[in-house]
Protein backbone atom coordinates (compact mmCIF):
# COMPACT_ATOMS: atom_id res chain seq x y z
CA UNK A 1 0.00 0.00 0.00
CA UNK A 2 1.62 3.34 -0.69
CA UNK A 3 2.23 5.72 1.87
CA UNK A 4 -0.37 8.80 2.79
CA UNK A 5 1.15 11.92 1.23
CA UNK A 6 2.91 14.44 3.15
CA UNK A 7 4.20 17.51 2.20
CA UNK A 8 6.28 19.50 4.43
CA UNK A 9 6.36 23.40 5.45
CA UNK A 10 9.20 24.30 8.07
CA UNK A 11 10.74 27.33 8.44
CA UNK A 12 11.23 30.16 11.74
CA UNK A 13 8.26 31.92 13.22
CA UNK A 14 7.05 34.58 10.91
CA UNK A 15 8.31 33.53 7.68
CA UNK A 16 4.22 32.58 6.77
CA UNK A 17 4.74 28.87 6.60
CA UNK A 18 1.73 28.88 8.83
CA UNK A 19 -0.46 30.47 6.37
CA UNK A 20 0.99 28.63 3.76
CA UNK A 21 0.42 25.48 5.21
CA UNK A 22 -3.18 26.10 5.36
CA UNK A 23 -4.16 27.59 2.05
CA UNK A 24 -2.02 24.75 0.76
CA UNK A 25 -4.13 21.98 2.75
CA UNK A 26 -7.66 23.84 1.49
CA UNK A 27 -6.18 24.06 -2.12
CA UNK A 28 -5.67 19.89 -1.84
CA UNK A 29 -8.51 19.03 0.34
CA UNK A 30 -5.90 17.56 2.49
CA UNK A 31 -5.36 17.29 6.73
CA UNK A 32 -3.32 20.13 8.28
CA UNK A 33 -0.90 19.59 10.99
CA UNK A 34 -0.36 22.87 12.85
CA UNK A 35 2.91 21.17 14.91
CA UNK A 36 3.54 24.55 16.79
CA UNK A 37 0.24 24.44 18.33
CA UNK A 38 1.20 21.44 20.20
CA UNK A 39 4.04 23.00 21.44
CA UNK A 40 1.76 25.78 22.44
CA UNK A 41 -0.62 23.50 23.91
CA UNK A 42 2.27 21.74 26.49
CA UNK A 43 3.56 25.11 27.45
CA UNK A 44 -0.06 26.51 28.32
CA UNK A 45 -1.24 23.44 29.73
CA UNK A 46 1.90 23.22 31.99
CA UNK A 47 1.62 26.92 33.30
CA UNK A 48 -2.15 26.10 34.50
CA UNK A 49 -0.97 22.99 35.91
CA UNK A 50 1.70 24.72 37.77
CA UNK A 51 4.00 21.91 35.96
CA UNK A 52 7.64 23.30 35.84
CA UNK A 53 9.33 23.94 32.73
CA UNK A 54 12.32 22.14 34.10
CA UNK A 55 10.39 19.37 34.73
CA UNK A 56 11.04 17.15 31.65
CA UNK A 57 9.50 14.24 32.66
CA UNK A 58 6.14 15.70 34.12
CA UNK A 59 6.18 17.93 30.79
CA UNK A 60 6.47 14.73 28.79
CA UNK A 61 3.93 12.58 31.07
CA UNK A 62 1.59 15.37 30.16
CA UNK A 63 2.42 15.74 26.56
CA UNK A 64 1.87 11.88 26.35
CA UNK A 65 -1.93 12.16 28.00
CA UNK A 66 -2.57 15.10 26.21
CA UNK A 67 -6.09 15.12 24.40
CA UNK A 68 -6.54 17.38 21.54
CA UNK A 69 -9.32 18.49 19.16
CA UNK A 70 -8.91 20.85 16.22
CA UNK A 71 -12.25 21.99 15.42
CA UNK A 72 -12.12 24.67 12.96
CA UNK A 73 -10.66 27.48 14.69
CA UNK A 74 -11.32 26.30 18.37
CA UNK A 75 -8.38 24.42 20.19
CA UNK A 76 -9.88 21.63 22.34
CA UNK A 77 -8.03 20.73 24.89
CA UNK A 78 -8.46 18.25 28.05
CA UNK A 79 -7.26 19.76 30.96
CA UNK A 80 -7.80 18.03 34.75
CA UNK A 81 -10.92 16.65 33.00
CA UNK A 82 -12.20 19.87 31.68
CA UNK A 83 -12.76 20.32 27.97
CA UNK A 84 -11.35 24.13 27.33
CA UNK A 85 -10.74 26.05 24.60
CA UNK A 86 -7.30 27.38 24.30
CA UNK A 87 -7.07 29.15 20.69
CA UNK A 88 -6.68 32.61 22.18
CA UNK A 89 -4.27 31.52 24.69
CA UNK A 90 -1.87 29.24 22.83
CA UNK A 91 -1.67 32.37 20.47
CA UNK A 92 0.24 35.09 22.69
CA UNK A 93 3.88 35.90 22.59
CA UNK A 94 4.55 34.55 25.61
CA UNK A 95 2.33 31.47 24.61
CA UNK A 96 5.40 31.13 22.06
CA UNK A 97 8.27 31.80 24.08
CA UNK A 98 6.95 29.05 26.17
CA UNK A 99 6.56 26.55 23.19
CA UNK A 100 9.85 27.33 22.36
CA UNK A 101 11.36 26.64 25.79
CA UNK A 102 9.49 23.29 26.26
CA UNK A 103 10.23 21.93 22.29
CA UNK A 104 14.26 21.95 23.80
CA UNK A 105 13.80 19.27 25.76
CA UNK A 106 14.12 16.27 24.05
CA UNK A 107 11.56 14.02 26.12
CA UNK A 108 8.71 16.25 25.19
CA UNK A 109 9.93 15.71 21.74
CA UNK A 110 9.79 12.30 21.39
CA UNK A 111 6.61 11.90 23.46
CA UNK A 112 5.26 14.26 20.75
CA UNK A 113 6.49 12.24 17.37
CA UNK A 114 3.58 9.97 17.35
CA UNK A 115 1.15 12.28 18.32
CA UNK A 116 2.35 14.18 15.25
CA UNK A 117 2.43 10.86 12.86
CA UNK A 118 -1.25 9.92 13.85
CA UNK A 119 -2.39 13.31 11.92
CA UNK A 120 -0.60 11.30 8.28
CA UNK A 121 -4.11 10.42 7.45
CA UNK A 122 -5.82 9.84 3.46
CA UNK A 123 -5.96 11.74 1.35
CA UNK A 124 -2.80 13.80 2.63
CA UNK A 125 -1.54 15.51 5.17
CA UNK A 126 0.52 19.07 5.22
CA UNK A 127 2.71 19.34 8.09
CA UNK A 128 4.06 23.04 9.46
CA UNK A 129 6.82 23.35 11.46
CA UNK A 130 10.43 22.96 12.62
CA UNK A 131 11.31 19.79 11.84
CA UNK A 132 8.43 18.25 9.91
CA UNK A 133 11.01 17.28 6.41
CA UNK A 134 14.11 16.44 9.33
CA UNK A 135 12.15 13.98 11.66
CA UNK A 136 8.72 14.08 12.05
CA UNK A 137 8.43 13.22 8.43
CA UNK A 138 11.67 12.02 7.01
CA UNK A 139 10.42 10.18 3.60
CA UNK A 140 7.60 13.23 2.72
CA UNK A 141 7.27 13.22 -0.87
CA UNK A 142 7.72 16.98 -1.21
CA UNK A 143 9.54 19.24 1.47
CA UNK A 144 9.68 23.00 1.75
CA UNK A 145 11.58 25.35 4.50
CA UNK A 146 10.17 28.48 3.71
CA UNK A 147 12.31 31.49 5.35
CA UNK A 148 12.21 35.28 5.43
CA UNK A 149 14.45 37.97 7.14
CA UNK A 150 14.11 38.53 10.28
CA UNK A 151 13.28 42.12 10.24
CA UNK A 152 10.52 41.44 7.60
CA UNK A 153 9.08 38.78 10.24
CA UNK A 154 9.28 41.44 13.03
CA UNK A 155 7.21 43.51 10.39
CA UNK A 156 4.68 41.14 9.64
CA UNK A 157 4.35 40.54 13.78
CA UNK A 158 4.20 44.33 14.53
CA UNK A 159 1.28 44.45 11.97
CA UNK A 160 -0.82 41.73 12.90
CA UNK A 161 -0.38 42.65 16.73
CA UNK A 162 -1.32 46.41 15.58
CA UNK A 163 -4.77 45.03 13.61
CA UNK A 164 -5.63 43.22 16.78
CA UNK A 165 -5.23 47.01 18.64
CA UNK A 166 -2.39 45.67 20.93
CA UNK A 167 0.50 48.15 21.35
CA UNK A 168 4.05 46.64 21.10
CA UNK A 169 7.80 47.83 19.79
CA UNK A 170 8.96 46.52 16.46
CA UNK A 171 12.49 46.76 18.00
CA UNK A 172 10.96 44.48 20.95
CA UNK A 173 9.67 41.97 18.76
CA UNK A 174 12.90 41.91 16.74
CA UNK A 175 14.96 41.17 19.53
CA UNK A 176 12.32 38.52 20.03
CA UNK A 177 12.52 36.49 17.15
CA UNK A 178 16.12 36.69 17.49
CA UNK A 179 16.29 34.90 20.44
CA UNK A 180 13.84 32.57 19.43
CA UNK A 181 15.71 31.72 16.18
CA UNK A 182 18.62 31.26 18.02
CA UNK A 183 16.67 28.89 20.20
CA UNK A 184 15.11 27.04 17.62
CA UNK A 185 17.94 26.69 15.36
CA UNK A 186 21.06 26.21 17.90
CA UNK A 187 19.07 23.60 20.01
CA UNK A 188 20.60 19.76 20.14
CA UNK A 189 17.81 18.27 19.07
CA UNK A 190 15.64 18.20 15.61
CA UNK A 191 17.32 21.99 15.61
CA UNK A 192 15.35 24.20 13.16
CA UNK A 193 17.17 23.82 9.50
CA UNK A 194 16.19 22.09 6.20
CA UNK A 195 16.23 19.28 5.25
CA UNK A 196 19.01 18.19 2.70
CA UNK A 197 15.88 17.64 0.07
CA UNK A 198 13.82 20.18 0.55
CA UNK A 199 12.96 23.29 -1.73
CA UNK A 200 13.93 26.30 0.16
CA UNK A 201 12.03 29.33 -0.53
CA UNK A 202 12.41 32.91 0.70
CA UNK A 203 9.33 34.93 1.47
CA UNK A 204 10.87 38.36 2.27
CA UNK A 205 9.90 40.38 -0.92
CA UNK A 206 7.17 37.66 -2.06
CA UNK A 207 3.47 37.50 -1.11
CA UNK A 208 1.71 34.72 0.06
CA UNK A 209 -0.36 33.94 -3.06
CA UNK A 210 2.86 34.17 -5.15
CA UNK A 211 4.44 31.63 -2.74
CA UNK A 212 1.66 29.05 -2.84
CA UNK A 213 1.20 29.25 -6.76
CA UNK A 214 5.24 28.31 -6.74
CA UNK A 215 4.21 25.86 -4.00
CA UNK A 216 1.30 24.18 -5.94
CA UNK A 217 3.45 24.25 -9.03
CA UNK A 218 6.09 21.79 -7.13
CA UNK A 219 3.26 20.07 -6.04
CA UNK A 220 1.96 19.22 -9.91
CA UNK A 221 5.35 18.52 -11.05
CA UNK A 222 5.79 15.83 -7.80
CA UNK A 223 2.54 14.25 -8.74
CA UNK A 224 0.66 15.34 -5.64
CA UNK A 225 -1.91 17.37 -7.26
CA UNK A 226 -4.08 18.57 -10.49
O1 LIG B 1 5.31 27.63 14.78
P1 LIG B 1 5.10 28.22 16.15
O2 LIG B 1 5.58 29.62 16.28
O3 LIG B 1 3.67 28.07 16.61
O4 LIG B 1 5.99 27.33 17.15
C1 LIG B 1 6.15 27.65 18.51
C2 LIG B 1 7.46 27.10 19.03
O5 LIG B 1 7.39 25.67 19.04
C3 LIG B 1 8.68 27.46 18.20
O6 LIG B 1 9.42 28.49 18.78
C4 LIG B 1 9.52 26.22 18.20
C5 LIG B 1 8.62 25.12 18.61
N1 LIG B 1 8.37 24.14 17.54
C6 LIG B 1 9.27 23.12 17.40
O7 LIG B 1 10.27 23.08 18.10
N2 LIG B 1 9.05 22.14 16.48
C7 LIG B 1 7.98 22.18 15.69
N3 LIG B 1 7.78 21.21 14.80
C8 LIG B 1 7.06 23.25 15.80
C9 LIG B 1 7.28 24.23 16.73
Amino acid sequence: MAAVPVITVDGPSGSGKGTLAKALADHLGWHLLDSGALYRIVGCVAARLSVEVTDQTALAELARGLDIQFQGDVVWVRIAGQRTDLADEIRTEDAGVQASVVAALPEVRRAILSVQQGFRRNPGLVADGRDMGTVVFPDAQLKIFLDASAEERAQRRYKQLKNKGLSVSLRGLLEQIRERDARDRGRAVAPLKPAEDAVILDSTHLSIDAVLAQVVSLAKKAGLAH
